[in-house]
């Protein structure tokens, strides 16, 4: 059967990883959450005390990054493991979320992980989620989305998410750390977030997982026609 890739961007907190990962259930492809990559990376360099500016330390310590994914059959998803441990509790929090875009706009962090996201979708049957997937890692994906919703309901989907394990966080804390990144996310210098000119827009503010699972699994079947 043919094997495609599918390039998943958009703002953050909109259900890139919700679809992904419905999709690759259901085709059976490999589901690869690009962001955790850059949230591994800020862990490893806050646990070093390096600043995002000291760009000469970045340079001189990204030699010692090693990243890889290990299948959780719990969750059913790849988690990213840092030099040997599994990171995936450690990087969802506001801490990290508060830093990672500053990181990510660092060439030589951009060049470590697009390396190794481009070398798991050389096969195909990939579908990977991000924010330059489309645009810079797979510029020949089959199929791109660009996702978005409101606001408001980007918000209130990441708040609750955030509520159950920590309870202090308000929902201000959260929509401004998402107005932060979209904004640094789109406005860097390197890959910077944009719809792909060959991206469908899916807007997905009034849409169930169950609907917005729907009309994608629709657009995949003419792909694979
Ligand atoms: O899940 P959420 O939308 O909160 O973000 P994420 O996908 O975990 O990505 C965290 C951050 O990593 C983003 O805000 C970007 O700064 C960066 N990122 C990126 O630059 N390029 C990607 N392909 C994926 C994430
Ligand atoms: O990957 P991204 O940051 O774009 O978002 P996500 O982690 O996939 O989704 C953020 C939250 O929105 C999750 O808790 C999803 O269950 C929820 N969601 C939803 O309630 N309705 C949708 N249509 C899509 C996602």
């Amino acid at each position: 059967m043919k094997k495609i890739n599918i390039a998943i961007d958009g703002y953050s907190s909109c259900g890139k990883s919700t679809i992904a990962k419905q999709l690759a259930k259901e085709l059976q492809y490999i589901f690869i959450d690009s962001g955790a990559m850059y949230r591994a990376i800020t862990l490893f360099f806050l646990q070093k005390n390096i600043a995002a500016s000291d760009i000469e330390a970045i340079r001189s310590e990204i030699s010692n990054i090693h990243l890889h994914f290990e299948f959780n059959t719990t969750t059913q998803k790849n988690e990213v493991v840092l030099n040997g441990v599994n990171v995936e509790s450690q990087i969802r929090n506001l801490n990290i979320s508060n830093n990672v875009s500053h990181y990510a706009a660092i060439a030589e962090i951009r060049k470590l992980a697009v390396a190794q996201q481009q070398s798991i979708g050389k096969n195909k049957g990939v579908v990977m989620d991000g924010r330059d997937i489309g645009t810079e890692v797979f510029p020949d994906a089959e199929l791109k989305l660009f996702m978005t919703a409101t606001p408001e309901v980007r918000t209130e989907r990441r708040y609750k998410e955030l509520v159950a394990t920590q309870p202090d966080i308000t929902r201000e804390e959260v929509r401004k750390n998402l107005e932060e990144r979209d904004y640094i996310d789109s406005h860097r210098e390197i890959s910077p977030l944009r719809q792909a000119d060959d991206a469908i827009v899916l807007d997905n503010s009034n849409l169930t997982m169950d609907e917005q699972l729907a009309l994608v699994k629709n657009m995949v079947n003419e792909k694979l026609q």
